[in-house]
Parts: structure tokens; C-alpha cells; sequence
């Protein structure tokens, strides 16, 4: 997410200056965590007997979130001191580091034990630092609470808005080994586990039984089976764990970003608004049918604490209601194509988007006031395509992110290469901010980017990527102008020499 992004610059920006400021022996930190790099990873791990190490891709939205929360965890630990040490290791920058340790999954988490490099322990949750730090207590010690009476199950019970329970004869041996796998890997969620007699009777059940209890009443549950294995009881978990609609608030936010489910329906609406329970009645009936495949969610637009979501999804109060389903694996957003929101709308859009054919949603911001009477031209995704693919005029294009220092650092080239080519009518200097604007264009994870767009008629685009200064720019625009000009002259042969057959025709069936 864009807060996401920001923040994270900052720890970027940060941990090149904690780099910068460290002696060279000692191991660098970015707060309370190590900076591990090549030459640093093997005397971490000699020094640390227990270090648990992140790797990650700074730019990367699934990485972004999992940064925080485990220099948050970091610190947790170390006021705690605690045996463990915490670590990160940037892949982008440190690849061959995290080739040499077979990191194929990012981002991930794993415990070196002992100063083992070769046999790590996989870490499965790295979602917040108190299930990071849940994760390592569990590993230690007994993974779930053992509930003795009837009294201690109503404490475990109320404890928290949902709990899983575990009805077992025997807590030692047998199936209850699959469920106390299953808690240490789920560190998010708390686990009990009893085999007292009373409970079964309580519960109705004789035999081994997990209970997805929610506000203390039994919601689902799942019968242990001889052939019942870890990922079965973590996926019926991880099924169950969300209402069917899930109003998206401080408390939730965390579960619904972290589901397993990667597609997510968004009803804003407003909640005190007339339709609301007619619409809210819908889309909890559609919500069954999607049950595993879609998170349904809704945000109360009328609820000044949603101000950030709605501002990362760019809808205004007076928008709602409306409907997007986003693709958290790649971050696409799709708004639904309708401004009725019955069942049988909500249930069609579900289907197509699941098949791969629903149309993505191109954001972008409101085109700004003079936006063109600069000399570095300010695009956004509505009037991009425009500009930039205009036949008549070579467009230089600077992608940026606000947050990026290196962004910005061009700014001022920018104004320069305005400067120099004012005199030339042929030619636009612009500058987009990809991170509040779509463009259908491929412009990899790195920012800034910089590319042309040739006066032609077929959409062309030249990446640039020399160095970024005003003379070579300027060298490499001069030749693609002349280099469009011969095209174009080309292209302008060709369509004449279609028109004239048009016409030719035309006046034949005259
Ligand atoms: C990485 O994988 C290769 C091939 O499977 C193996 O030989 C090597 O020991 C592994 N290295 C580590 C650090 O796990
Ligand atoms: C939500 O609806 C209520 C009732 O119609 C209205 O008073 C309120 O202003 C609305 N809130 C927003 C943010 O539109
Ligand atoms: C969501 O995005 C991923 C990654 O691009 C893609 O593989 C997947 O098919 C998308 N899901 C849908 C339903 O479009």
C-alpha cells in the first residue's frame, strides 16, 4: 500500500545512513535490527547462536509491510533480551547472498540455529510482530494453552474475538501432534487444547475435534481424521478465520491484508445511508458462494478513520456506493461495471473476474489546473495516453514516486531539459507520478524511469537509460527526433497510399 511505500522509504533512506555511520566492524543496524550483507552473514550468524533473518525486496508491496513489523518485533526482543537477534537481508541489493542461502520465496522469514547456515527453521508467519514473536514462543515451549475445566475454557474462550480449540483424549500423542503443529505455525490466533470430559459432553462431540469458537460460541468445526495433516487444519483455519463480510476497521485491517485469499470485493458504502441494509443483504448472499476464493469487505465511508483506505483507493464519500475487487498479488483494482448492487450484479462480477475477464481499473489523479502551462508538463493517468502517444510530438517522460529521493533528484534536470528545448514546438518535457497514476505501459519495480515517445503514428516507446544528465539526454532526443522524422515520413507515404486505394475504390463503386 502507498502508506506502506512511504514508510518504508524512509527506513530505506534511514538504513543507508545507519550503513554510512557504522565502524566497519561491527555489524550495522537499522534500529534493532541487522543489516546482513555478503561479508557480514557468516560472522552474524558465529556471533548470534539464535538469529531469525528476513529477507525481502524493499520495493515490493508484499515486503513493505513485513519490514515494519519486524523491526518492531526487533525491538520487542531485544527490551525483552531475548536470545534471539533479529536481521534483514535486502535481496534486491544483496543477490548472490540470497542465491548462496537458496532464497527462492520473498519474503520470507527463517531462524539460523546455532550458526548453522545450511539448515534454517522456516518461518511461515511474518504478517505482525506479535505473531513473530507468538512464532518464537511457540517453538519453545507447549504450542497451545491446555484448558484443564470448564472454568478455564470460558476464560480461553472470551479471551479474544476468535479462538481455535482442540478436543483431544489424549494430549500427548496421536492427532494432537498435527494441532499443535498447526498452532506454532499460526501464531496469529490463540490455541487451547483440552481433554477434559466435561467439554466433550459440553461441545456434543466424542471424538478427536479443532473449533473455530468465535465470541465464545462455537462457529466451525473440523472432525481429526486419521489421515488429517498440517496444511488440512490450517487451510480449514485460515478458511474460516473471516466472517463472511468483514467491515474493515483498525482491528481487522491487519487480518484482511494478511488473509490467504488474495482477491477482495470493497463495498464503501455509506452505513447510516437508506440502502444500506438492502445492498449489505446482497452482498453477504454473494459472499457465500465466493466463500475461500473472495474476501468481502466493507469500508463505512462515513467513518472518518477510513480516510486513509478511501484516499489509497481514491473514492470520495460521495462516490459511495461503489464496488472495486482488488488482486492483492498484483495489486489490480476493478470496479464494478454497474450502479446496481443486487445480488445478481455483485454474483456476474465475481464470476467474470474470476475467469480473468474483468477489465482492470486505470487510476488515476484529477488532471491539475495548468497543468500544461509549465514547462515540465504534469501528466496524470487520464490525459497520459494522450499526450504521450500524441503523433505530432516527441514526448520525454519522467516516472516518478513522490517518496523517492532519486525522483526527485531529477526534478531540477527536468526544468533544464524544459529550458533547452522551449524553443522546439515538436517537442513535450512531462512528468508523471506512477505512484498515484496507472499507465499501461511495463516499467519494472525501480524508479525513476525514462522514456520517449517518438513522434509517429505507431505507438512507440524508447526506454532511456543513459546517464542522467542534461547533455547526454539532450544527444539522445535529437537523434530519436530525427530518427521519427524519417519514420514518420514513411508512415505518411504509407497512408496516403492506403487513402488514395480507399478512394479509388470508393469512386469505383460509385
Ligand atoms: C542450496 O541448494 C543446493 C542444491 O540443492 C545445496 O547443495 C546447498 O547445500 C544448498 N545451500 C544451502 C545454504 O542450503
Ligand atoms: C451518511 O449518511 C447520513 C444519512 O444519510 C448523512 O447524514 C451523512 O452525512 C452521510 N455521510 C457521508 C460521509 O456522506
Ligand atoms: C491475480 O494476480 C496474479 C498475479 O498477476 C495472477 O496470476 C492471477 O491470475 C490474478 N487473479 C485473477 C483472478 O485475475
Amino acid at each position: 500500500m502507498k502508506v506502506y511505500v512511504t514508510l518504508c522509504l524512509s527506513l530505506c533512506v534511514y538504513l543507508r545512513e545507519a550503513l554510512a555511520k557504522s565502524d566497519s566492524n561491527a555489524i550495522p543496524e537499522d534500529k534493532d535490527v541487522l543489516v546482513l550483507t555478503k561479508s557480514n552473514f557468516i560472522r552474524a550468524l558465529k556471533q548470534y547462536n539464535q538469529l531469525l533473518v528476513h529477507f525481502y525486496a524493499p520495493l515490493s508491496g508484499q515486503s513493505l509491510g513485513s519490514i515494519l513489523e519486524f523491526r518492531e518485533a526487533a525491538g520487542a526482543l531485544k527490551e525483552a533480551e531475548s536470545d534471539v537477534r533479529l536481521g534483514g537481508v535486502d535481496v534486491k541489493k544483496e543477490k548472490d547472498l540470497a542465491d548462496s542461502l537458496n532464497v527462492t520465496i520473498i519474503p520470507s522469514i527463517r531462524l539460523y540455529l546455532s550458526g548453522d547456515k545450511n539448515n534454517p527453521v522456516h518461518c511461515p508467519v511474518l504478517k505482525s510482530s506479535a505473531s513473530i514473536l507468538t512464532w518464537l514462543k511457540r517453538r519453545k515451549g507447549p504450542s497451545a494453552d491446555i484448558i484443564s475445566d470448564v472454568t478455564e475454557l470460558e476464560k480461553f474462550i472470551g479471551e479474544d474475538e476468535l479462538v481455535v480449540l482442540g478436543l483431544f483424549k489424549d494430549l500427548e500423542e496421536g492427532m494432537v501432534k498435527v494441532f499443535y503443529e498447526t498452532a506454532a505455525d499460526i501464531a496469529d490466533l490463540p490455541f487451547g487444547v483440552t481433554a477434559h470430559d466435561k467439554i466433550f459432553s459440553k461441545y456434543e462431540i466424542s471424538g478427536d475435534t479443532v473449533f473455530l469458537i468465535r465470541k465464545s460460541k462455537p462457529d466451525k468445526q473440523f472432525e481429526m481424521e486419521s489421515s488429517t495433516v498440517k496444511t488440512d487444519l490450517v487451510q480449514f483455519i485460515r478458511l474460516y478465520e473471516m466472517e463472511l463480510v468483514t467491515e474493515y476497521n483498525g482491528v481487522t485491517a491487519s487480518k484482511i491484508l494478511n488473509s490467504a485469499v488474495l482477491n477482495h470485493l470493497l463495498l464503501f458504502i455509506n452505513k447510516s445511508e437508506e440502502r444500506f441494509e438492502e445492498i449489505y443483504h446482497a452482498f453477504k448472499t454473494t459472499a457465500e458462494t465466493f466463500r475461500g476464493k473472495v474476501l468481502f469487505v466493507i469500508i463505512d465511508v462515513s467513518e472518518l478513520r477510513n480516510g486513509r483506505i478511501m484516499e489509497y483507493f481514491r473514492v470520495r464519500p460521495e462516490e459511495a456506493p461503489q464496488v472495486r475487487m482488488v488482486n492483492l498479488s498484483d495489486n489490480v483494482q476493478y470496479q464494478l461495471p454497474s450502479d446496481q448492487f443486487d445480488a445478481h450484479s455483485l454474483l456476474e462480477f465475481c464470476l467474470t473476474y474470476l475467469e480473468g475477464k474483468a477489465k482492470p481499473k486505470l487510476q488515476s489523479e484529477p488532471i491539475p489546473e495548468n497543468w500544461d502551462t509549465q514547462p515540465v508538463k504534469e501528466l496524470v493517468g487520464m490525459n497520459f495516453e494522450k499526450v504521450a502517444f500524441n503523433h505530432e510530438k516527441n514526448v520525454i517522460v519522467l516516472f516518478y514516486a513522490p517518496w523517492s529521493s532519486e525522483s526527485r533528484a531529477l526534478f531540477p534536470l527536468w526544468e533544464d531539459l524544459a529550458e533547452h528545448f522551449s524553443e522546439n514546438e515538436d517537442v513535450v518535457v512531462a512528468k508523471i507520478d506512477v505512484t498515484a497514476n496507472d499507465v499501461n505501459l511495463h516499467l519494472g519495480e525501480k524508479y525513476p524511469v525514462i522514456k520517449l515517445f517518438p513522434a509517429v503514428y505507431t505507438e512507440r516507446v524508447v526506454p532511456y537509460s543513459g546517464k542522467r544528465k542534461l547533455k547526454p539526454i539532450v544527444t539522445f532526443m535529437n537523434k530519436e527526433i530525427e530518427k521519427a522524422k524519417k519514420d514518420k515520413a514513411k508512415e505518411e507515404k504509407m497512408r496516403k497510399k492506403i487513402l488514395d486505394e480507399q478512394k479509388a475504390a470508393a469512386k469505383e463503386e460509385l
